[in-house]
């Protein structure tokens, strides 16, 4: 069924374009957090190992923005379409989710369970992404060759996170997936408040505007049309602003 909705998600060329700049942005982003985490890090071991992360990350977000780009160019110019397609962001999120990164405050053990488990979502869906893009073999050797990537990026922060931490790291793992299994709550309540406000805003639209607009219509009708005297109190020359 999944697979099915997936598919549906993909099809769209235009749709496509613009989910992989989406996805291009998030992993741009998320390299700019590691170079930054490999500048910060005590450990020697990490500061490499975080910036080859960075510059894998940097390319996946060149390969994804460049394909994004060319799906652009492949699309007429009659069927651009007038408003923005729906991106179905919460069926089909990017890899690392929205997830921003507190680098600087994070140590080293809970920032690898957090790399760990964004990396191992991002190889789970990058693999559904892969199947159902059967018809687009470009996009699809890229997932290919990203998921290799992101495989490797969730097996050495396992490891690593190991090390640093021998007798906690399962602990940790357990608090980075609750903290992203609380994110993602707080994304899908926010997105249901913003359903549930439009709904409101659009009842109060039809249900209470409508009498206000008969009383201005009405009194509307009671105004003299026309110059309408002012009492001679109020015909002042002007001595204070009100
Ligand atoms: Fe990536
Ligand atoms: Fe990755």
């Amino acid at each position: 069924m999944l697979d099915l909705v997936h598919r549906w998600i993909w099809r769209d060329t235009e749709r496509r374009a613009q989910k992989l700049l989406r996805f291009g942005a998030t992993e741009t982003d998320g390299g700019r957090d590691l170079v930054r985490a490999s500048e910060v890090t005590p450990d020697p071991l990490l500061r490499r190992l975080y910036l080859v992360h960075g510059i894998d990350e940097h390319r996946h977000g060149e390969m994804f923005r460049r394909r994004g780009g060319e799906l652009l160019r492949e699309l007429s110019v009659d069927s651009k379409p007038k408003f923005q397609k729906f991106q179905a962001e919460w069926l089909a999120p990017g890899g690392h989710g929205a997830d921003d990164l507190d680098v600087d405050n994070e140590s080293d053990d809970g920032l690898l369970a957090f790399l760990h488990i964004s990396e191992k979502s991002a190889a789970e869906r990058f693999t559904v992404y892969r199947d159902v893009l059967q018809e687009d073999a470009p996009t699809r050797e890229i997932f290919e060759e990203i998921l290799r990537d992101e495989v490797f990026h969730m097996n050495y922060t396992l490891v690593q996170l190991a090390r640093v931490s021998p007798k906690r790291h399962r602990w940790h793992i357990w608090r980075a997936r609750l903290s992203r299994l609380w994110k993602s709550y707080l994304r899908l309540a926010t997105a249901l408040a913003g359903v549930i406000g439009s709904l409101v805003l659009t009842i109060q639209y039809f249900v209470l505007l409508p009498p206000f607009a008969w009383l201005a219509k009405r009194q509307q009708r009671r105004e003299q049309p026309g110059w309408t005297p002012i009492p001679p109190e109020r015909n002042d020359s002007l001595r204070r602003q009100y």
